[in-house]
């Protein structure tokens, strides 16, 4: 059914593919957080605009064993790390005294930098021409480990993955999908989307799902899955950056170490850096978010100003309960 132009790209869904529009009716579906249906495929909630990408990608994306594929739970940081890991894989490229390059971030938010499998390539088009691409690649999904494309899993290609506090990331969620929501649907409560984030429907969740499944890939092969949490990289984000580096086989050298490598590309893609940008304080993506819809605060624990005692209980006992035995705490 054509739907109003005036829906926003991201909540579009009437070019679906007919795969797509087959598929949908078999699905489990509920209302989801911007007010469009969300689908449970393969055990993850995804739109319908999300599982034509998600089905294209998974039919047609062809790993390579030097890919770089970034995973993240939504709200968890991915364009911080986004951010990082361009500029870390682009480093001699864009820095130092010889350089004459402005620096991409400097003029583009990094979700066009670093685009999403299934968000963005494999919705634009069917099959992408990824393949002439230099290496090594980087992309990023939010697809759960078991719906990856076989050939990720099968290539040795590397996963980085992030993920964050429940809590913070259920507020932060909460956030961005009402500035999301037109305007005509009005704003969901808290007590709305922490039912739903605690029922396990949110973008790409069950959430613990999503995190256990990386987990696990990350606990069994550290070479082909960096395990990482945005708490950590806030903690520390020196010690966080070189252990990625070194995870992609890209380690500082001496000389960066000693010339401040490391502290420029923090610098470049701190949360006041990047949210100052007026790229990002004014520009949109392709596909209609506002690029300052991806900066808010920043923090660590922002949930308790605004989450009571008995909704942030309620998180814990869920996200307890179903990280039980696996030696994993968020
Ligand atoms: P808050 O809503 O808690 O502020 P994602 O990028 O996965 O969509 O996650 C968005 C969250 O990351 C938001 O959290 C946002 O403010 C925060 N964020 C964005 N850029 C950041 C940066 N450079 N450093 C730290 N946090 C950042």
């Amino acid at each position: 059914m054509p739907q109003s132009p005036s829906l926003p790209k991201y909540l579009q869904d009437d070019d679906i593919s007919q795969e797509c529009s087959d598929l949908l009716p078999s699905l489990q579906c509920e209302q989801g957080w911007l007010g469009a249906s969300l689908h449970l495929y393969q055990g993850f909630w995804v739109g319908p605009r999300h599982l034509k990408g998600v089905l294209a990608c998974q039919r047609h994306f062809r790993a390579q064993d030097t890919d770089i594929l970034l995973v993240t739970t939504p709200k968890s940081g991915t364009t911080w790390l986004k951010a990082i890991l361009f500029t870390l894989l682009n480093r001699t490229k864009y820095s130092g005294s010889g350089s004459q390059l402005q620096h991409p971030l400097l003029s583009q938010n990094p979700h066009d930098l670093v685009p999403f499998l299934e968000l963005n390539l494999y919705i634009e088009q069917d099959v992408p021409d990824l393949a002439s691409l230099p290496p090594p690649r980087l992309f990023a999904t939010h697809l759960a480990y078991q719906s990856l494309p076989q050939s990720v899993r099968d290539s040795k290609c590397k996963l980085v993955y992030l993920c964050r506090n429940p809590k913070d990331t259920c507020v932060s969620l909460w956030h961005f999908t009402n500035k999301l929501r037109p305007k005509d649907r009005g704003e969901n409560s808290l007590q709305e989307a922490l039912d739903r984030f605690c029922r396990g429907v949110s973008l790409f969740g069950p959430y613990w799902d999503h995190v256990l499944g990386y987990h696990k890939v990350s606990s069994e092969t550290p070479e082909k899955a960096l395990f990482l949490k945005y708490e950590d990289m806030k903690e520390d984000p020196r010690a966080s950056l070189k252990r990625l580096a070194g995870f992609l086989e890209c380690p500082f050298s001496e000389d960066e170490l000693r010339d401040g490598t490391v502290d420029d590309i923090l610098r470049l893609c701190s949360f006041d850096s990047l949210s100052g940008l007026e790229v990002n304080m004014s520009g949109k993506l392709a596909s209609g978010e506002e690029n300052k819809a991806f900066f808010r605060r920043g923090e660590v624990g922002d949930w308790v100003n605004y989450l009571s005692v008995d909704m942030a209980e309620r998180i814990d006992r869920v996200v307890e309960e179903k990280l039980h035995g696996s030696g994993l705490r968020l």
